[in-house]
Protein backbone atom coordinates (compact mmCIF):
# COMPACT_ATOMS: atom_id res chain seq x y z
CA UNK A 1 0.00 0.00 0.00
CA UNK A 2 1.54 3.30 -0.76
CA UNK A 3 1.37 6.02 2.03
CA UNK A 4 1.98 9.69 1.30
CA UNK A 5 5.68 10.90 1.37
CA UNK A 6 4.84 13.85 3.16
CA UNK A 7 2.37 14.57 5.75
CA UNK A 8 1.41 18.34 7.11
CA UNK A 9 0.09 18.46 10.82
CA UNK A 10 -2.44 21.38 11.89
CA UNK A 11 -1.50 21.85 15.84
CA UNK A 12 -4.53 22.32 17.03
CA UNK A 13 -3.79 22.26 20.66
CA UNK A 14 -3.94 26.22 21.27
CA UNK A 15 -7.45 26.12 20.60
CA UNK A 16 -8.92 22.89 20.32
CA UNK A 17 -6.87 21.28 23.32
CA UNK A 18 -7.20 24.62 25.68
CA UNK A 19 -10.76 25.64 25.01
CA UNK A 20 -12.48 23.53 27.66
CA UNK A 21 -10.59 24.13 30.31
CA UNK A 22 -12.48 25.68 33.34
CA UNK A 23 -9.74 27.69 34.96
CA UNK A 24 -8.71 30.87 32.60
CA UNK A 25 -5.59 29.76 31.36
CA UNK A 26 -3.12 33.19 31.18
CA UNK A 27 -2.46 34.46 27.60
CA UNK A 28 1.17 34.53 28.50
CA UNK A 29 1.19 30.70 28.96
CA UNK A 30 -0.95 30.38 25.47
CA UNK A 31 1.75 32.70 24.07
CA UNK A 32 4.29 30.31 25.47
CA UNK A 33 2.78 27.41 23.95
CA UNK A 34 2.49 28.90 20.42
CA UNK A 35 5.79 29.99 20.15
CA UNK A 36 7.53 26.69 21.33
CA UNK A 37 5.12 25.21 18.69
CA UNK A 38 6.43 27.59 15.85
CA UNK A 39 10.00 26.61 17.15
CA UNK A 40 9.26 22.72 16.47
CA UNK A 41 8.46 23.64 12.39
CA UNK A 42 4.59 23.39 12.48
CA UNK A 43 3.38 24.77 8.53
CA UNK A 44 0.00 25.23 10.40
CA UNK A 45 -1.34 26.22 14.30
CA UNK A 46 -4.43 26.54 15.15
CA UNK A 47 -4.26 29.54 17.84
CA UNK A 48 -7.35 31.46 18.61
CA UNK A 49 -10.83 31.18 18.10
CA UNK A 50 -13.10 34.35 17.63
CA UNK A 51 -16.16 32.99 19.50
CA UNK A 52 -18.77 34.31 21.94
CA UNK A 53 -16.66 35.09 25.11
CA UNK A 54 -20.07 33.49 26.78
CA UNK A 55 -20.07 30.25 24.80
CA UNK A 56 -15.95 29.58 25.27
CA UNK A 57 -15.01 31.60 27.91
CA UNK A 58 -11.14 30.47 27.71
CA UNK A 59 -11.13 32.10 23.66
CA UNK A 60 -11.79 35.49 25.47
CA UNK A 61 -7.95 36.19 25.17
CA UNK A 62 -7.73 35.48 21.53
CA UNK A 63 -6.57 39.25 20.36
CA UNK A 64 -4.41 39.75 23.29
CA UNK A 65 -2.54 35.95 22.34
CA UNK A 66 -2.50 36.41 18.51
CA UNK A 67 -0.76 40.25 19.15
CA UNK A 68 1.60 38.70 21.89
CA UNK A 69 3.18 35.75 19.42
CA UNK A 70 6.39 35.47 17.79
CA UNK A 71 5.28 35.05 14.27
CA UNK A 72 7.82 32.06 12.53
CA UNK A 73 7.76 33.27 8.69
CA UNK A 74 5.95 30.42 6.34
CA UNK A 75 4.02 29.35 9.72
CA UNK A 76 0.52 30.10 9.01
CA UNK A 77 -1.55 30.64 12.35
CA UNK A 78 -5.49 29.82 12.33
CA UNK A 79 -8.66 30.68 14.15
CA UNK A 80 -12.46 29.98 13.86
CA UNK A 81 -14.54 32.58 13.13
CA UNK A 82 -18.49 31.77 13.43
CA UNK A 83 -19.86 34.97 11.67
CA UNK A 84 -19.27 38.74 10.90
CA UNK A 85 -18.50 39.91 14.14
CA UNK A 86 -16.04 36.74 14.33
CA UNK A 87 -14.25 37.94 10.90
CA UNK A 88 -13.96 41.53 12.27
CA UNK A 89 -11.96 40.28 15.40
CA UNK A 90 -9.61 38.14 13.27
CA UNK A 91 -8.60 40.14 10.61
CA UNK A 92 -7.48 42.82 13.17
CA UNK A 93 -5.62 40.10 14.62
CA UNK A 94 -3.82 39.31 11.68
CA UNK A 95 -4.98 35.93 11.59
CA UNK A 96 -3.74 34.34 8.44
CA UNK A 97 -6.58 31.41 8.04
CA UNK A 98 -9.92 31.56 8.78
CA UNK A 99 -11.80 28.78 9.58
CA UNK A 100 -15.68 28.47 8.92
CA UNK A 101 -16.92 25.40 11.43
CA UNK A 102 -20.26 23.73 10.88
CA UNK A 103 -21.22 20.08 11.19
CA UNK A 104 -22.78 17.21 9.37
CA UNK A 105 -25.33 16.70 12.37
CA UNK A 106 -27.81 18.99 12.90
CA UNK A 107 -28.72 18.50 16.49
CA UNK A 108 -24.38 19.51 16.99
CA UNK A 109 -24.93 22.49 14.96
CA UNK A 110 -28.14 23.83 16.68
CA UNK A 111 -25.85 23.04 20.55
CA UNK A 112 -22.43 24.41 18.86
CA UNK A 113 -23.24 27.26 16.82
CA UNK A 114 -26.94 27.89 17.01
CA UNK A 115 -28.51 27.43 14.06
CA UNK A 116 -29.29 24.91 11.34
CA UNK A 117 -26.32 23.70 8.63
CA UNK A 118 -28.60 25.93 5.94
CA UNK A 119 -28.62 28.74 8.30
CA UNK A 120 -24.68 28.31 9.44
CA UNK A 121 -23.87 28.08 5.54
CA UNK A 122 -26.01 31.42 4.68
CA UNK A 123 -23.32 32.96 7.50
CA UNK A 124 -20.51 31.96 6.60
CA UNK A 125 -20.97 33.39 3.23
CA UNK A 126 -19.96 36.46 4.12
CA UNK A 127 -16.98 35.40 6.19
CA UNK A 128 -15.86 33.14 3.41
CA UNK A 129 -16.24 35.88 0.78
CA UNK A 130 -14.48 38.77 2.69
CA UNK A 131 -11.51 35.95 3.52
CA UNK A 132 -10.85 35.71 -0.16
CA UNK A 133 -10.85 39.46 -0.68
CA UNK A 134 -8.22 40.09 2.43
CA UNK A 135 -6.18 37.04 0.40
CA UNK A 136 -6.80 34.93 3.77
CA UNK A 137 -6.20 31.05 3.62
CA UNK A 138 -10.25 29.76 4.16
CA UNK A 139 -10.94 26.36 5.76
CA UNK A 140 -13.89 24.15 6.55
CA UNK A 141 -14.78 22.32 9.68
CA UNK A 142 -17.20 19.57 9.68
CA UNK A 143 -17.79 18.28 13.03
CA UNK A 144 -19.91 14.68 14.06
CA UNK A 145 -18.24 13.47 10.49
CA UNK A 146 -18.21 10.48 12.34
CA UNK A 147 -21.54 10.22 14.85
CA UNK A 148 -22.80 13.19 16.32
CA UNK A 149 -23.09 13.14 20.41
CA UNK A 150 -27.15 13.92 20.11
CA UNK A 151 -28.25 12.11 16.94
CA UNK A 152 -25.89 9.07 17.07
CA UNK A 153 -25.31 7.85 13.56
CA UNK A 154 -24.21 10.69 10.61
CA UNK A 155 -25.21 9.13 7.95
CA UNK A 156 -22.18 9.74 4.71
CA UNK A 157 -24.75 11.52 2.46
CA UNK A 158 -24.66 14.10 5.29
CA UNK A 159 -20.99 14.79 5.61
CA UNK A 160 -20.53 14.99 1.32
CA UNK A 161 -22.86 16.97 1.21
CA UNK A 162 -21.57 19.76 3.96
CA UNK A 163 -18.49 18.99 1.74
CA UNK A 164 -19.74 19.99 -1.42
CA UNK A 165 -21.56 23.64 0.48
CA UNK A 166 -17.76 24.10 1.68
CA UNK A 167 -16.50 23.79 -1.87
CA UNK A 168 -18.93 25.91 -3.24
CA UNK A 169 -17.94 28.76 -0.31
CA UNK A 170 -14.47 28.71 -1.96
CA UNK A 171 -12.30 26.08 1.04
CA UNK A 172 -9.19 26.04 0.26
CA UNK A 173 -9.13 22.82 3.13
CA UNK A 174 -11.65 21.04 4.43
CA UNK A 175 -11.59 18.93 7.58
CA UNK A 176 -13.56 15.49 8.14
CA UNK A 177 -13.70 15.90 12.29
CA UNK A 178 -14.33 12.71 14.42
CA UNK A 179 -15.67 15.34 17.05
CA UNK A 180 -15.96 12.28 20.00
CA UNK A 181 -13.70 10.24 18.38
CA UNK A 182 -16.43 7.33 17.95
CA UNK A 183 -15.21 6.26 13.88
CA UNK A 184 -12.84 3.41 13.38
CA UNK A 185 -11.31 2.81 10.52
CA UNK A 186 -13.31 0.93 7.86
CA UNK A 187 -15.63 3.70 8.04
CA UNK A 188 -12.98 6.90 8.57
CA UNK A 189 -11.97 5.39 4.72
CA UNK A 190 -15.46 5.20 3.53
CA UNK A 191 -16.03 8.17 4.57
CA UNK A 192 -12.76 10.02 3.57
CA UNK A 193 -12.89 8.39 -0.05
CA UNK A 194 -16.76 9.80 -0.42
CA UNK A 195 -15.51 13.04 0.23
CA UNK A 196 -12.73 12.75 -1.84
CA UNK A 197 -15.41 12.39 -4.63
CA UNK A 198 -16.52 15.77 -3.93
CA UNK A 199 -13.34 17.77 -3.22
CA UNK A 200 -9.35 16.89 -3.88
CA UNK A 201 -7.97 14.23 -1.29
CA UNK A 202 -4.94 16.59 -1.38
CA UNK A 203 -6.91 19.20 0.72
CA UNK A 204 -9.00 16.70 2.77
CA UNK A 205 -7.83 16.48 6.65
CA UNK A 206 -8.45 14.08 9.36
CA UNK A 207 -9.39 15.53 12.66
CA UNK A 208 -9.66 12.96 15.46
CA UNK A 209 -10.27 13.32 18.80
CA UNK A 210 -9.83 10.06 20.75
CA UNK A 211 -12.12 9.40 23.05
CA UNK A 212 -12.29 5.92 21.86
CA UNK A 213 -8.95 5.64 21.30
CA UNK A 214 -8.98 4.66 17.54
CA UNK A 215 -7.16 7.94 16.63
CA UNK A 216 -4.17 6.67 15.36
CA UNK A 217 -5.73 3.67 13.57
CA UNK A 218 -8.12 6.04 11.96
CA UNK A 219 -4.89 8.07 10.79
CA UNK A 220 -3.25 5.40 9.52
CA UNK A 221 -6.49 4.43 7.45
CA UNK A 222 -6.65 7.68 6.28
CA UNK A 223 -3.47 7.58 4.84
CA UNK A 224 -3.99 4.31 2.83
CA UNK A 225 -6.45 6.18 1.16
CA UNK A 226 -4.31 8.93 0.37
CA UNK A 227 -5.26 11.73 3.06
CA UNK A 228 -2.14 13.49 3.89
CA UNK A 229 -3.29 16.12 6.66
CA UNK A 230 -4.19 15.28 10.11
CA UNK A 231 -4.47 17.78 13.19
CA UNK A 232 -3.30 16.87 16.41
CA UNK A 233 -3.20 18.51 19.77
CA UNK A 234 0.31 18.90 21.87
CA UNK A 235 -0.08 16.62 24.81
CA UNK A 236 -3.37 15.64 23.68
CA UNK A 237 -5.47 18.35 25.44
CA UNK A 238 -8.85 18.77 24.54
CA UNK A 239 -12.32 18.13 24.78
CA UNK A 240 -15.29 19.95 23.22
CA UNK A 241 -17.47 21.93 24.99
CA UNK A 242 -20.76 20.87 23.68
CA UNK A 243 -19.74 17.10 23.52
CA UNK A 244 -19.87 16.02 26.68
CA UNK A 245 -17.58 13.46 27.54
CA UNK A 246 -15.37 13.60 24.75
CA UNK A 247 -11.73 13.92 25.29
CA UNK A 248 -9.01 15.60 23.32
CA UNK A 249 -7.57 15.20 19.82
CA UNK A 250 -4.93 12.93 19.20
CA UNK A 251 -1.61 13.50 20.81
CA UNK A 252 0.72 15.26 18.60
CA UNK A 253 4.00 13.54 19.64
CA UNK A 254 2.07 10.29 19.03
CA UNK A 255 0.75 11.21 15.59
CA UNK A 256 4.44 12.07 15.32
CA UNK A 257 6.35 9.13 16.43
CA UNK A 258 3.87 7.11 13.91
CA UNK A 259 4.92 8.89 10.92
CA UNK A 260 8.44 8.84 11.75
CA UNK A 261 8.27 4.94 11.81
CA UNK A 262 6.72 5.19 8.72
CA UNK A 263 9.47 7.63 7.03
CA UNK A 264 6.92 10.32 6.45
CA UNK A 265 8.44 13.83 6.42
CA UNK A 266 6.55 16.05 8.49
CA UNK A 267 9.29 19.23 9.24
CA UNK A 268 8.39 18.46 12.64
CA UNK A 269 10.91 18.06 15.30
CA UNK A 270 9.66 15.69 17.87
CA UNK A 271 11.99 16.92 20.61
CA UNK A 272 10.86 20.14 20.93
CA UNK A 273 6.99 19.68 20.61
CA UNK A 274 7.32 16.80 23.75
CA UNK A 275 9.14 19.81 25.65
CA UNK A 276 6.40 21.72 24.54
CA UNK A 277 3.39 19.37 25.86
CA UNK A 278 5.82 19.09 29.36
CA UNK A 279 5.58 22.65 29.92
CA UNK A 280 1.34 23.06 29.22
CA UNK A 281 0.94 19.72 31.61
CA UNK A 282 3.21 21.59 34.11
CA UNK A 283 1.18 24.69 33.85
CA UNK A 284 -2.36 22.74 33.76
CA UNK A 285 -0.88 20.52 36.81
CA UNK A 286 -1.29 17.36 35.15
CA UNK A 287 0.58 14.18 33.17
CA UNK A 288 0.59 15.01 29.46
CA UNK A 289 -2.06 12.19 27.80
CA UNK A 290 0.29 11.44 25.16
CA UNK A 291 1.81 8.26 25.38
CA UNK A 292 4.68 8.65 23.15
CA UNK A 293 5.69 12.31 24.87
CA UNK A 294 5.49 10.28 28.38
CA UNK A 295 8.05 7.60 27.53
CA UNK A 296 10.16 10.29 25.61
CA UNK A 297 10.28 12.46 28.63
CA UNK A 298 10.73 9.53 31.11
CA UNK A 299 13.58 7.47 28.57
CA UNK A 300 15.43 11.28 28.83
CA UNK A 301 15.04 10.86 32.87
CA UNK A 302 17.04 7.42 32.49
CA UNK A 303 19.51 8.54 30.33
P1 LIG B 1 -25.66 33.46 19.15
O1 LIG B 1 -25.98 33.67 20.58
O2 LIG B 1 -26.70 32.80 18.29
O3 LIG B 1 -25.16 34.81 18.44
O4 LIG B 1 -24.33 32.62 19.05
P2 LIG B 1 -25.79 36.22 18.26
O5 LIG B 1 -25.34 36.70 16.91
O6 LIG B 1 -27.26 36.21 18.57
O7 LIG B 1 -25.03 37.10 19.38
C1 LIG B 1 -25.25 36.87 20.76
C2 LIG B 1 -24.15 37.55 21.56
O8 LIG B 1 -22.89 36.98 21.23
C3 LIG B 1 -24.01 39.04 21.30
O9 LIG B 1 -23.54 39.64 22.50
C4 LIG B 1 -22.90 39.12 20.29
O10 LIG B 1 -22.21 40.32 20.33
C5 LIG B 1 -22.00 38.00 20.75
P3 LIG B 1 -24.54 40.38 23.52
O11 LIG B 1 -25.24 41.42 22.68
O12 LIG B 1 -25.49 39.30 24.02
O13 LIG B 1 -23.63 40.91 24.55
N1 LIG B 1 -21.22 37.44 19.64
C6 LIG B 1 -19.87 37.41 19.59
N2 LIG B 1 -18.93 37.84 20.45
C7 LIG B 1 -17.64 37.67 20.08
N3 LIG B 1 -17.26 37.09 18.91
C8 LIG B 1 -18.18 36.65 18.05
C9 LIG B 1 -19.54 36.82 18.38
N4 LIG B 1 -20.67 36.50 17.72
C10 LIG B 1 -21.69 36.89 18.51
N5 LIG B 1 -17.79 36.08 16.90
C11 LIG B 1 -22.29 32.02 17.96
C12 LIG B 1 -23.79 32.22 17.81
C13 LIG B 1 -21.82 31.27 16.72
C14 LIG B 1 -21.61 33.36 18.08
C15 LIG B 1 -22.03 31.18 19.26
O14 LIG B 1 -22.83 30.05 19.20
C16 LIG B 1 -20.60 30.78 19.38
O15 LIG B 1 -19.71 31.62 19.60
N6 LIG B 1 -20.32 29.49 19.30
C17 LIG B 1 -18.94 29.02 19.37
C18 LIG B 1 -18.93 27.60 19.72
C19 LIG B 1 -17.51 27.11 19.78
O16 LIG B 1 -16.55 27.84 19.71
N7 LIG B 1 -17.41 25.77 19.95
C20 LIG B 1 -16.14 25.12 20.06
C21 LIG B 1 -15.36 25.16 18.78
S1 LIG B 1 -15.96 24.04 17.54
C22 LIG B 1 -15.08 22.58 17.83
O17 LIG B 1 -14.39 22.47 18.82
C23 LIG B 1 -15.17 21.51 16.82
C24 LIG B 1 -13.92 21.36 15.96
O18 LIG B 1 -12.77 21.16 16.77
C25 LIG B 1 -14.09 20.18 15.03
C26 LIG B 1 -14.55 18.92 15.79
O19 LIG B 1 -13.79 18.37 16.57
O20 LIG B 1 -15.71 18.59 15.61
C27 LIG B 1 -13.67 22.60 15.10
MG1 LIG C 1 -12.17 19.29 17.58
Amino acid sequence: MNLPDKVKIVEVGPRDGLQNEKDTIPAAVKIELIDRLSRAGFANIEAAAFVSPKWVPQMATSSEVMAGIARQPGVVYSALVPNMQGFAAALQAGVDEVVIFGAASEAFSQKNINCSIAESIERFRPVAEAAKQNGLRLRGSISCALGCPYQGDVPIAAVTDVVRRLRELGCDEIDIADTIGVGTPQKVQAVMQAAAAEFSIERLSGHFHDTYGQALANIYASLEVGVSIFHASVAGLGGCPYAKGATGNVATEDVLYLLRGLSIETGVDLDTVVDAGQFISTHLHRKAASRAGNALTAKRGNT
